[in-house]
Formats: C-alpha cells, structure tokens, sequence
C-alpha cells in the first residue's frame, strides 16, 4: 500500500520549530503543508527541554495567536544572578535595555502549537519511520516515510528541514556543498526537576571551583536545576544523595542563600556544543533551527534562535505564493546566517565563562573570574550581558 500527498511546503519534524512554521505558514494562508514527525504526540508534549523565551519569541507567538496561556502561565523575568566566589549579583536586564524574558517550559509550547494546529484540523503526521528527502535538487522533491506500515509520499514544492540536530535532513545534503562548525564541550548538563518552591526568585548562573549550576524555575511549585557533570555521566549515576551533595557543594557558599530540596521527579542529562552548518539551503531544502545550528544551552539561545530563522522563512513563503517571487527563499541562508553567529558567540562566550574545564590552568581561571566581576560591576559590562541574553530587538 502507498499513500500520495501533494503539498506546497513539506516539513520535516514537530518541534518548536516545525510547528511554528506550519502556524505561520497557515496564518499566511498557505495551508498546503503538511509536518512528519518521528516521536508520538504524547512523546512530544511530555520532553523536557528549554524555559526561557526572549521577547521577540514572545512576540510571535502573540501574534500568531498562541501566547495566551505563556502569558497566563509563565513567569516574567527582570533580572538574572550571576554567582561566583560566594557572592550573588543581579543584572537588571530590564533597568539596563527596557526588556524581560518568560520562563515557559518548551513542552507548553509544543502543547499550544499542538493545540493550534489542531484547531486548524491539520495535525501533524506523528509516528513515522524511515524518513528520507528525494530529488530535492529538482522542482518537485518528494519526502519519504513509513507509517503504520504504509509508505508515504509527501510530494512539496519545498521541503524544510526542521527535524533537530540528529535528523536526516541536513545529512541529505551532499557532503562537499555542507560547510560545517563544530565544537563540542568535555562536559555536559545533568538536569533535575524537583517538588519546591523557587530556591531563588530570578534564575541564578553559577560558577563554582567543582563546576557549573544553574537554579531555574518552572512554577511557584517546581524548580528546574541543573549542573555540570562528566561528559560520559549518565540519568542512573545521579542517585538523589550525590545530586544534592552536588548542588550544596556549588551552591552553599553563597552569600546568605539557601537552596530548597524536594522531590525530584525527573532527570535528564544534556549533551554540549556548538554548530553551525553554513548552507541552510540546499536546491529545494531548507533547514530551520536545531537541524541547522546549535548552542550550548547557558545562553539559553536554541529555541530563540529557531524562531529567528522561521520569521524569515515565514516571509519567504509568503512572498513566493503571492507574487510568485522566489528572491526571499534563495537568500534564506545568507539571512539566517548572518543572525547566528552572534548568539553562537554568547553561548560560547557565557559557557566558557561560568564552566570549569579540567585543563583550565589557575590563572585562566582567575582571568574568568576577573571577566566576571567586570561584567556584574560595570554598567557597560552588565548591558553587553543584557543584550546578548535578551537577543535582537528587531528582526
Ligand atoms: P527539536 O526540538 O530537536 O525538534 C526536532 C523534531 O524533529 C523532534 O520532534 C524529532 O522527533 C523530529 N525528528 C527527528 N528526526 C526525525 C525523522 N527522521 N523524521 C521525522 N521527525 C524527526 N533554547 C532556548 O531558546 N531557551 C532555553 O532556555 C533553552 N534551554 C535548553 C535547555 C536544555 C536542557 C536543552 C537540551 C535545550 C535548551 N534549549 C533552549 C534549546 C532548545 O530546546 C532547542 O534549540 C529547540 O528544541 C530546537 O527546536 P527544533 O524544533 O529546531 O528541534
Ligand atoms: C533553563 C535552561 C537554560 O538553558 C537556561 O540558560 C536557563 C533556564 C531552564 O530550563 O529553565
């Protein structure tokens, strides 16, 4: 058996990005489209991932009709901590650039996007297999699949690859036309939900001689933490003993704070580097988001950075199915581009800062912390801080 599609725009993958993108697309009244996607809905809307949304995140999802509950259920943010050697000091991202962030779990988002599209009765193709993109250097590429065990045709105009860092799409390219950037840190995130109200009212990053830890939040009753561990660290090797004795190690020297414990009900471990494949576009293949580029996850940058990339093929599409125009689509990655390498930068930049690597000789370290106290004393300091973590006013 087979089934046949003919779409307009054929994306690959239901994260934030492809479902953003078939949101827009649909808003712009191109509703050919159809998104396949390899996990279950269930799958999707449970992941655990990002918290925290830039203002111009914001701002397109309430333009697109699906920041009701972000605004109802997320939490606007002022000011960031940073802490190092015992003491905790606070930028004022809104006092220094007039501009906050929402920590809104990234699965919400899913769930609103999810929601919208089926409003729209244009769910996504969940659970497929075997996804492949053919012919996409002609005019008609087609994307394959399996789904319960039926091979399915998405016949496309184009197809956008929107399918994360581990997805087919970008390997589709040919290997000599991908001009790729790779770094890949000696040490990753392990990452725990817990049962407690906010230990620290604003997120607070943090830099300790034993290594990383970042205290998030998620809702007045759940806290998100997470801190640095082995590169090779697994969810089994954190028994709730060793993560606390972690997390009091990095933290408890701070001045005057104290962390609250609870009950952690999740824990996940997260992988570090950063990415650019520098051809976005390939014949008839786009790449948006993850499948494209990758940060590291201090900067909180990966989501933002998706929705940078969708405003501009947002644009392209519907300029090609009103005027016929294909000029946006070909520039699309010289554009993308041109918006990554700064927030690849930051991340970079805020990694290297407040982590510990093992060849870190003392006076690298005491460098790091010299950075450090410029950044949170000086006024011109905290606001290249602010810019770069509260990411482009404009786009
Ligand atoms: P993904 O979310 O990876 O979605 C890709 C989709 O494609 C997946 O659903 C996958 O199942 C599907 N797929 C893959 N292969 C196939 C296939 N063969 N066929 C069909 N479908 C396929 N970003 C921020 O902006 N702010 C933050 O605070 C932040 N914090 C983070 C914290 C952590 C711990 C982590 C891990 C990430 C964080 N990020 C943050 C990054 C953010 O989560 C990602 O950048 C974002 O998920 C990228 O979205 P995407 O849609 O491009 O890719
Ligand atoms: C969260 C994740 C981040 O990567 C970050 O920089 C800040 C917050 C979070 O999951 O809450």
């Amino acid at each position: 058996m087979k089934s046949v599609t003919r779409t307009q725009v054929g994306i690959i993958g239901a994260g934030p990005a492809g479902l953003l993108l078939s949101h827009l697309l649909c808003i712009a009244g191109i509703d050919s489209v159809v998104v396949v996607e390899s996990r279950s809905r269930a799958e999707m809307e449970s992941t655990i991932r990002a918290g925290v949304l830039e203002q111009g995140t914001m701002d397109l999802l309430d333009s697109a009709g699906v920041g009701a509950r972000m605004h109802a259920e997320g939490a606007v943010h002022h000011g960031i901590a940073l802490a190092f050697e015992g003491e905790r000091r606070r930028i004022d991202l809104t006092g220094l650039t007039g501009r906050a962030i929402t920590v809104y779990a990234q699965h919400e988002v899913i769930k609103d996007l999810v929601a919208a599209r089926e409003a729209a009765g244009v769910l996504p193709v969940f659970e497929v297999t075997d996804t492949r993109i053919e012919d996409m250097d002609t005019e008609k590429p087609v994307v394959r699949y399996v789904r319960d065990g039926v091979d399915g045709a998405l016949v496309c105009d184009y197809v956008v690859g929107c399918d994360g860092f581990h997805g087919p799409s970008r390997q589709t390219i040919p290997v000599q036309a991908r001009e790729e950037f790779e770094r890949v840190y000696p040490f990753g995130w392990f990452g725990i939900l817990v049962e407690a109200p906010p230990s620290s009212e604003e997120l607070m990053y943090a830099r300790h001689d034993r290594g990383f830890a970042l205290v998030s939040t998620r809702s007045p009753g759940i806290q998100r933490m997470y801190f640095q561990c082995g590169p090779s660290e697994s969810v089994e090797s954190g028994r709730t003993r060793k993560i606390w004795e972690e997390l009091h190690t990095r933290l408890d020297s701070i001045d005057g704070w104290k962390i609250i414990k609870g009950k952690i009900f999740q824990k996940n471990i997260v992988g570090m580097r950063s990415f650019v494949c520098a051809t976005m576009r390939y014949g008839r293949l786009l790449l948006a988001g993850d499948a494209a580029h990758i940060v590291p996850p201090t900067g909180a940058k990966g989501l933002n950075l998706a929705v940078n990339n969708l405003r501009l093929l947002a644009k392209a599409f519907a300029e090609l199915y009103t005027t016929g125009s294909q000029e946006r689509l070909l520039s699309y990655s010289h554009n993308a581009l041109r918006r990554v390498w700064r927030p690849e930068h930051f991340s970079w930049w805020i990694t290297t800062m407040l982590h510990n690597f093992d060849n870190a000789t003392p006076f690298h370290q005491r460098l790091l912390v010299a950075q450090l106290d410029y950044l949170t004393t000086s006024e011109a300091g905290a606001r290249v801080l602010s810019e770069n973590y509260l990411g482009p006013l404009t786009h």
